[in-house]
Parts: C-alpha cells; structure tokens; sequence
C-alpha cells in the first residue's frame, strides 16, 4: 500500500543565545521566576535572520541531508505566525531561493498548531495523488512581534525553525494513523499579534502592527483542557490506545502545561520530550525542532509510534499520529 513517509528532518535556530539573567537586566523578572513558572532556561534570539532565512536554512539542510533535488519537490509549506509580509508568502520565498521551480508554496497561519495543520494538509494532498514529495517547515521569528517592556510575554518566545521532508511511498504498514484538528474562533482575541487597523480616513495613514498579546491564565486553561481531548480524539480514530504511542511531541509552550498534559492522559512523563529550557516557546517550529533533536539523539526510530499535539492563536488545536 501507498502512505506517508517521513523521509528526512533537520532544524535550524539563530546564534545569538538569550539567557533568562539577559532578560532580568532589561526587565523585572528573574531566572527563578522563569524557570520555575515555565521551565525556560534560554532562548534563540535572531539578530538579522528573517522567518523565511530560517526556514530557507532548514529547507536546505533538509535537501542536503536527504540527497533530494530542490526539483524533486512537489509542495512547501511553511507554518508560521510571524511571516516575512503578508504577501509573498514565507513558503513562496524558501520556493524561489532553493530553486525548487516545480513545487507549489503557500503558507499556513495556525500559530503554534501550525506545523501539525501542514502535516495534515500535506498528508491530504499527497493521498489524493495531487502532491508525490513535500517538504512542510514550521518558522519564526518572534523576536520582532514581541514588546520587549511586556515582561508577561517577552520572557517566553524564542526563534528558530524545523522541518520536514515527506514522500508517499510503498509501506509494508499503514503510516498515517489519525489526525484532529479544531478552531475555537471565539476565543481569538485571547492570543494575538500584527492586528492592523484600516481607520476611517482615507486616503489612509499607514499604521504599525500591534505587539504579542496573550491572556497567559486563559490560553493555560485551554491548553490543558483541550490537548488532552484532542490526543484522544485522534487515537481513538487511529483504532489506537495511548498505551500504544511511543513518544508524544507536544508544543513547547510551557513545561507545566506539558506535565499536566501527561498527568491528565495518565502516561509517563517520559513519553513526553521536553527541550523548553533551550528554545523557549518558537510557536509552529517547536515540534519540528524537537523531532528532530529526538531523531538525532536516537530517542526515535524508525517504526515508532508518534503523536504530535499542539494548540495556540485562533485559538487552534491539533494532533496527528504517524508512525515514523
Ligand atoms: N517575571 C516576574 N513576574 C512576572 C512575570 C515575569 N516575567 N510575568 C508575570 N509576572 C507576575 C505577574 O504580574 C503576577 O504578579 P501578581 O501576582 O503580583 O499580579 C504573577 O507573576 C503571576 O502571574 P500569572 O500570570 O498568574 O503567572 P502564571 O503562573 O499563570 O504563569 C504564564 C504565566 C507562564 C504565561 C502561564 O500562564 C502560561 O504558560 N500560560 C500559557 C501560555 C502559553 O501557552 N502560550 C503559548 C500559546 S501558543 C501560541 O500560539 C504562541
């Protein structure tokens, strides 16, 4: 039978390496505070590099590592809630720079769930026989939305990017097992960033973009209500136990979230890898990263069971379980 493959991964994050003690010089707020309400040591912080840079970087090293052409490629998608402009897309950019002329590119805006969005499209599209090879990145850059006097958010976000490269092949076992994705378009205004406002004048004055907004408390509630319902959504549509997932990858938004999460699905923590104290919250590239960080350290292999879980602005969620 044909189904998805996950060829290849590779991630890619800025040099410049912020540390919670930088942060309490420009702000009230301490590494104890930190650390101790979100598990975050450090994060990577842009000096220069755009979102599309970075997912470009990836795209690279993702072709580098696999052996594929840029010419091979049917599809990319790039997730992201901080794009380079809102047009061209961020997608259209990486397109254009890795010379991949036969791929389409267009970009998805799901904020932190993102990346699991992209795997669902793309997996949907290539099922459908329209799309052979994809490569789909998540990447951010939200260093540049950030109000850097707003210790409530500044403290949490990071840069970086991850990605993927998928292919459907021939498979001895199904590979794509369940995936469940939600919109909670009435909690919007919870978590939010680049608001433009059209005015009445006209002609009109060009207006700035409005900083990173979040009821912390009220996005908290939803995430650990919500992930948990929407993991199990999906292994129940996958005919699969939680039992029976070998790793779950949740969105790095906060290491207590993350503990909640398993304690509610009543796993072991070890199932669930934690890299936030490195990154900080990088939005629809944490998975990605984090993917990548279990396949290189040998965390994962080939056969496992994964579930990738995240929730953010919309507010959104999703989970897919694929086996790697
Ligand atoms: N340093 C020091 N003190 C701080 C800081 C800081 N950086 N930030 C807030 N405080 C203070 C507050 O002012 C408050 O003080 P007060 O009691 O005197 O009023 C106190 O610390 C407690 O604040 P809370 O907001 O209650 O802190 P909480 O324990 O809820 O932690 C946090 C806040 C980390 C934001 C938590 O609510 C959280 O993780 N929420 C989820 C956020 C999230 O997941 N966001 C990502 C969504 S994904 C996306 O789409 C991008």
């Amino acid at each position: 039978m044909e189904d998805l493959r996950i060829v290849q991964t590779a991630s890619w994050v800025p040099n410049q390496i912020v540390e919670n003690d930088d942060l309490s010089k420009i702000m009230d707020t301490s590494d104890e505070w930190i650390q101790s309400r979100t598990g975050i040591k450090r994060r990577h912080i842009s000096t220069g590099e755009n979102t599309a840079d970075l997912a470009f970087k990836t795209g690279q090293l993702l072709l580098e590592k696999s052996g594929w052409q840029a010419r091979d490629l049917d599809l990319i998608l790039v997730a992201t809630m901080s794009p380079d402009a809102y047009t061209p897309s961020t997608a259209a950019i990486v397109q254009g720079r890795l010379q991949a002329e036969n791929a389409i590119a267009f970009d998805i805006s799901a904020a932190c769930s993102g990346f699991v969005y992209g795997l669902t499209i793309a997996s949907r599209m290539m099922s459908s026989g329209m799309v052979k090879r994809a490569m789909v990145i998540g990447s951010e850059v939200l260093s540049k939305l950030i109000d850097w006097q707003d210790r409530t958010t500044a403290v949490l976000f990071g840069d970086g990017a991850g990605g993927v490269l998928l292919e459907q092949t021939l498979v001895e076992t199904p590979t794509l097992l369940g995936t469940h994705l939600k919109t909670f378009g009435e909690f919007s205004d919870e978590l939010s960033a680049g608001n433009t406002t059209p005015g009445c004048d006209f002609p009109k004055q060009l207006t700035g973009l409005t900083p990173f907004k979040m009821n912390g408390r009220e996005v908290y509630r939803f995430a650990t209500h919500e992930v948990p319902k929407s993991i199990l959504a999906t292994s129940s549509q996958s005919g699969l136990t939680l039992d029976q997932i070998d790793v779950f990858l949740l969105h790095q938004a906060n290491a207590r979230i993350i503990k909640q999460v398993a304690k509610r699905l009543d796993q072991p923590l070890e199932k669930f890898p934690i890299n936030i104290a490195e990154y900080g919250n990088t939005s629809a590239a944490s998975e990605p990263i984090l993917l990548d960080e279990c396949i290189e350290k040998g965390m994962i292999k080939r056969g496992d069971i994964l579930a990738l879980s995240g929730f953010g602005g919309g507010l959104t969620t999703g989970t897919i379980i694929l086996r790697y």
